[in-house]
């Protein structure tokens, strides 16, 4: 990848960075103007969007959820799958016992043991994990509220309590393999550009637009770049946050996505724009969001719902703004602002994209569309600011950075951002790069 920092895909547990040979060309010529392209958006996004009306209330969501989460365990490795109801019906004289439950709440008692509330469709089961096992004590150090998860173990003599001596999220239970594309194209992934912000560095956007058009130095990547995926806040937005009129300089909602509109006019007619919105977008805040309406964009692009399925050359892409992230960051020990791949795979270990009911709105109705329920390869987010690439169970993890600079509500919230980083993932030689629109490119 010439002109790009070079990536190597790093396990979530991570590896160093290895070095790629670059070959060069001699001209430029945009070898992506020559292929059609292959993009199909699921069904499932469409439902995202039709299935909010006719709202029962959080209840009807959470019991989907658990439904849904409860299908993707596969086979217990021991012991009979009972319910909650079961445990004090029948007498199960110290058998192995599997149960999947919905962590109501979690607290130590005042012995030391950590108690696990655990909702299913029929009630509820105390379960707990003695101190004395400190190795799985340690573990559910990462069990956070409303989580789904399966214990093994066995009910107490008295019929009350669930012994847990081992525990299990729904989790990605196989490796996933990338697709072979034969076609040289690649893909580039922004979020958070929040046009109309006075900390917004506009010089990213010509930057990257002389780099697909005329590269300063002849670079082959930029000629495979075939689409462009866009994770939300594409703008500021306006009323987002209190004082937010002093940081804005175009207050007109309206008139910050025409400019971004004349930028994504800007960008190679060949080349698929997709776009989902984030917190900062027209759009209502609770998740799942709607489509940003095709009228604000005078380019034909991909408009879709936050979150979305797109398959892109066979490579199955969950895009998700990532909301829920500073939720998440904030219940489970471990996360912080830097490593945000380590959020993404906590979040793809629970199967939910908002997997901590709380700071982050959510809309209620029968269905649950934040349930991970197909296995995407590539898992693009956004929202922190900050890039992240990175590979859990073969999933390609890609986080976006933005194209603003630190903010003053930034640096209050400890957030870290790298501005002007751009992720790349090239299809057919399966690797990553980074443009770094921080110097001519
Ligand atoms: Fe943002």
């Amino acid at each position: 990848m010439e002109g790009v920092e070079e990536r190597q895909a790093v396990e979530a547990e991570v590896e160093n960075a290895k070095s790629v040979e670059v070959r060069r060309q001699d001209f430029f010529k945009p070898v992506a103007r020559e292929y059609e392209a292959d993009i199909r958006v699921s069904e499932r996004s469409i439902k995202f969007v039709k299935s909010r009306e006719g709202v029962e209330g959080f209840t009807t969501l959470f019991q989907d959820r658990f439904k849904k989460i409860r299908r993707l365990f596969g086979p217990a490795y021991r012991g009979i799958e009972i319910t909650s109801s079961s445990v004090r019906k029948e007498h199960f004289h110290g058998e192995e016992l599997v149960l999947v439950g919905m962590v109501y709440e979690k607290r130590e008692s005042k012995k030391g043991h950590v108690l696990l509330y655990l909702d299913d469709l029929e009630g509820r089961v105390v379960a707990l994990i003695s101190k004395d096992n400190e190795v799985l004590k340690e573990r559910a150090a990462r069990i956070a509220n409303d989580d789904v998860i399966r214990v093994y173990g066995r009910v107490a003599s008295n019929g009350e309590l669930f012994i847990v001596d081992d525990f299990e999220w729904p989790d990605i239970r196989e490796r996933v393999e990338q697709p072979t594309v034969e076609k040289e194209v690649a893909a580039l992934y922004i979020s958070d550009t929040h046009l109309g912000s006075r900390f917004t560095i506009e010089k990213y956007f010509y930057r990257l637009i002389k780099w697909l058009k005329e590269p300063a130095e002849k670079k082959e990547i930029a000629g495979r770049i075939k689409y462009v995926i866009i994770g939300g806040d594409l703008v500021d937005g306006i009323g987002i946050y209190p004082g937010q009129e002093k940081e804005l300089t175009i207050t007109d909602i309206y008139k910050q996505y025409e400019r971004f509109d004349h930028f994504l006019n800007e960008l190679p007619d060949y080349i698929e724009v997709v776009v989902i919105p984030g917190n900062h977008d027209a759009v209502r805040r609770g998740e799942p969001m709607e489509p940003m309406e095709k009228g604000l964009f005078t380019r034909d692009i991909h408009s879709l719902p936050n979150p979305s399925f797109v398959t892109i050359e066979g490579y199955k892409h969950l895009l998700y703004h990532g909301t829920s992230f500073d939720a998440v960051k904030s219940s489970i020990p471990g996360l912080d602002n830097i490593h945000i791949e380590q959020t993404l795979k906590e979040i793809l270990v629970r199967r939910h994209l908002s997997p901590v009911y709380g700071s982050n709105p959510i809309v209620p109705g029968e269905a649950d569309y934040m349930v991970i329920d197909e296995i995407p390869h590539i898992f693009h987010t956004g929202h922190v600011h900050r890039n992240a690439q990175a590979k859990y169970k073969g999933i390609v993890l890609i986080n976006s950075g933005t194209f603003q600079g630190m903010t003053p509500y930034q640096i209050k919230q400890g957030h870290v951002p790298t501005p002007g980083k751009v992720p790349i993932y090239d299809f057919k030689d399966k690797r990553f790069g980074i443009l770094d629109l921080n110097t001519e490119v």
